[in-house]
């Protein structure tokens, strides 16, 4: 691919393919250079020969780290991928490539790569919140999201949360203060599959001079782009959709470079929670995939969301996709119509034992924590702890199953679930 019309903008397939890709560095653009971005290890790069011209405010936060804007934001290639390289945990050539990838297929101004998706959260909330602010946070999220606000951050730092069901929007209208600075939610929230109206929350918080934030983990591009719906900055964990493939660790914040410089300078930079350069590596590498794979999931979770809820002893599927579903318009609408993610909480109508016997027979299913890898993941959450408390009935009666559809055979996928709920309920 050439940069002769920089202004083009090119399909998800092609950026997946192609940003971030070394292209327009000079020495791999020779004869014989590499046509991907090479594992560069090393932690240290060459400065110039007079160390006297190091333009040091270059080696931080700046356009060198890896804005997309310029000559070729259609698809996002590294320009300069060499330029600015310093330090690894100012960003590598590897954190720089796949930063520059995850802005362009987020449609972002820019992006910062961290270690892990708990990283880039906290990442978010340690620049842009300071001691004496507050934050409107959905009442359900991942684990560690509620444990930062319910805990941490208000015992660490003195910051405010209140948590409130963003699909009441007048709640979260009378739960912003003067002193709020963020509005924090799940697209897709992990594990009730609540669904957030991103827009109408954008306009709630920039109404009162917040910042929208949306973990967008389980609907990653190109299913959902919260930027174009007004969200300010997005999440995701690499860990998940976007790598891929269950081998390798990342976070990513996405938005506008003013928003973005801060966090690659406080929290990356001066904090360290930097991405590691094979991370980066094989986040990239896994992400070439991401539409072929996200159709296919998509596919197959539908599918099994549709046979799991037909069958008497199933209580109950949450699944954005079903009709039935208390979000299903919404989420037609915000997503598109290019589907409703892979991700679902179900329960048998049983004991919490007949849930337990039912993951101990699945043999093609992995009983394991984590999401959004090439292998099916279940795991069986029951009903107590306080974070359920805020769940929907069905998930404080039965608890849950959450269901990670992964890219097996569907038929295969849907005859273990058949095999273990005969063998279940005999
Ligand atoms: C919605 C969501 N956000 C963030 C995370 C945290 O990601 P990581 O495990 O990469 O830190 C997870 C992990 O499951 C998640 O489900």
């Amino acid at each position: 691919m050439t940069d002769s019309d920089p202004s083009r903008t090119v399909g998800d397939k092609t950026l997946c393919v192609h940003a971030g890709n070394t292209r327009t560095d000079e020495d791999s653009r020779r004869v014989g250079g590499p046509i991907r971005t090479p594992i560069t290890l090393a932690n240290s790069y060459h400065l110039p020969d007079d160390p006297s011209t190091v333009d040091w405010s270059a080696t931080g936060a700046s356009a060198a780290t890896g804005n997309v804007t310029g000559a070729s934001a259609a698809t996002g290639n590294a320009t300069g991928a060499s330029a600015g390289l310093f330090y690894s945990r100012n960003t590598g050539a590897n954190q720089l490539a796949l930063q520059v990838k995850l802005a362009a297929l987020d449609h972002g101004e820019d992006a910062v790569a961290l270690a892990s998706g708990v990283a880039a959260l906290h990442a978010i909330f340690f620049t842009h919140v300071a001691a004496g602010d507050h934050v409107v946070v959905s009442d359900t999220t991942y684990e560690a999201t509620w444990k930062l606000w319910s805990s941490l951050l208000p015992r660490k730092y003195g910051i405010e949360a209140t948590f409130v069901d963003v699909t009441d929007l007048d709640a979260v209208r009378a739960a912003l203060r003067p002193t709020t600075r963020l509005v924090i939610t799940e697209a897709v929230a992990n594990p009730t599959t609540k669904i957030a109206d991103v827009a109408a929350l954008a306009d709630i918080a920039h109404g009162s001079g917040a910042l929208l934030v949306v973990d967008s983990t389980f609907t990653p591009p190109p299913l959902y782009r919260p930027l174009a719906d007004g969200a300010d900055l997005v999440a995701h964990s690499l860990t998940k959709y976007i790598n891929g493939h269950g081998d390798a660790m990342g976070g990513a914040v996405i938005g506008r470079a003013e928003l973005i410089e801060p966090i690659k300078a406080e929290a990356m930079v001066d904090v360290g929670g930097v991405i590691s350069p094979f991370n980066a590596w094989l986040i990239s590498r896994g992400s070439i995939t991401l539409p072929l794979r996200l159709a296919q999931h998509q596919a197959s979770a539908r599918h099994l969301a549709e046979f799991l809820d037909t069958d008497d002893r199933v209580a109950f599927v949450a699944y954005p996709g079903l009709a039935s579903h208390p979000q299903h318009a919404l989420a037609a609408r915000q997503f598109g119509g290019r589907g409703f993610g892979a991700m679902m909480a179900f329960a048998l109508d049983g004991t919490p034992d007949d849930q337990n016997r039912f993951v101990s027979h699945l043999r093609v299913i992995t009983s394991a924590v984590s999401l959004g890898h090439d292998e099916s993941l279940i795991v069986h959450v029951g009903t107590d702890g306080p974070r359920v408390a805020a769940y929907p009935d069905e998930f404080r009666r039965w608890g849950h199953l959450r269901f990670s559809v992964g890219l097996e055979d569907v038929e295969d996928l849907e005859a273990d679930l058949r095999a273990a709920l005969d063998a279940t309920f005999g």
